[in-house]
């Protein structure tokens, strides 16, 4: 297929995000932020192959005539236990997609790994008030696109049954911080306060790391991983996270050891995110916290939702 023609039918179609690929030398890393403002000419190579586009919209853009847009069709697979109310249900998702330039192991093989435990050792039938409901999310990396058509695809009265939502993406960071969304707004300057009750999610994740001996930070809420539909619809939501790209302070050290002015994960997207590069400490701390969290609020949400 032209490249060119497929992203002008992609941006009359409305599109956020194309990927691109490369047929001699597999996929950009990358997506065009918005092809409806991206110049895209049909022959020439300017970036290259593992080079970032991302936050390039609006400029010129000049792609090799050989780059192809590839349709794939990805996946969610949604599970929820046979007991428990259906009308308050306590949700809890982690993406299984990775980036084209690694394997993905921490981002986001750690929180579909510590669901996918969760899960198991809940099995379908548990002694639960509350029915609990795993998702894995397909596509989070081309712009949350499975979380999000799952939101959407959701009824009001069917999002109204969601008391809240869990996230974890990035629970095993090599340099980890120990961070919860702050739902409140109160450690950041961030997007504002999430919607009510998610300052009381951001507590109890809190307390559970507490537990354990470690002193949690807050983290921006500002929707960069799959809780972003569900807050945009008003779910009251929260989550763990060890940290990407942001770089571990002496204070941090002090509190958690690793290593000052490094980065919290510095395979964040690379290839070297592998099943070597995960500090299993933390994600054992971050998954047991998980689990109480879900296993509280499958009993009882009531001081999130009132
Ligand atoms: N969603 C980001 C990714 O998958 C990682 C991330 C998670 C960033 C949580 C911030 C907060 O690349
Ligand atoms: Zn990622
Ligand atoms: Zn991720
Ligand atoms: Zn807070």
């Amino acid at each position: 297929c032209d490249f060119a023609q497929k992203a002008k039918v992609a941006a009359d179609r409305g599109a956020k995000a194309v990927i691109v690929y490369n047929n001699a030398d597999g996929p950009l890393n990358g997506t065009l932020g918005d092809p409806s403002k991206a110049t895209i000419p049909t022959a020439g190579v300017t970036k290259q192959v593992g080079e970032s586009l991302a936050g390039r919209a609006g400029t010129e853009v000049t792609l090799d005539i050989q780059a192809r847009l590839k349709d794939i069709t990805t996946r969610n697979v949604v599970a929820q236990t046979r007991t428990g109310r259906p009308d308050n249900v306590v949700m809890a998702g982690a993406h299984l997609d990775s980036v084209p330039a690694g394997p993905g192991i921490n981002d986001d093989g750690t929180g579909s790994a510590g669901l996918l435990a969760t899960a198991l050792k809940m099995g379908g039938s548990p002694q639960v008030r509350n029915a609990v409901r795993f998702a894995f999310w397909g596509a989070e990396e081309s712009g949350l696109v499975g979380s999000t058509k799952w939101v959407r695809s959701q009824s009001f009265e069917q999002q109204l049954d969601i008391a809240l939502y869990l996230n974890f993406d990035m629970i095993g960071s090599p340099n980890a911080g120990y961070f919860a969304y702050d739902g409140d707004d109160s450690d950041h300057q961030g997007a504002g306060p999430g919607p009510q009750g998610s300052a009381q999610i951001e507590k109890d994740f809190v307390d559970a790391m507490a537990a354990q001996g470690v002193q949690v930070e807050g983290t921006d809420f500002d929707g960069r991983s799959d809780y972003g539909e569900f807050i945009a619809v008003g779910i009251p939501a929260g989550g763990l996270f060890t940290g990407a790209e942001g770089v571990k302070t002496a204070e941090q050290v002090a509190k958690w050891g690793g290593t000052a002015g490094q980065a919290y994960d510095p395979n964040y997207h690379q290839p070297g995110d592998t099943l070597a590069n995960v500090d299993r400490v933390a994600l054992g701390r971050n998954v047991r916290a998980l689990a109480s969290v879900i296993d509280g609020y499958s009993q009882s949400t009531e001081a999130v939702n009132g």
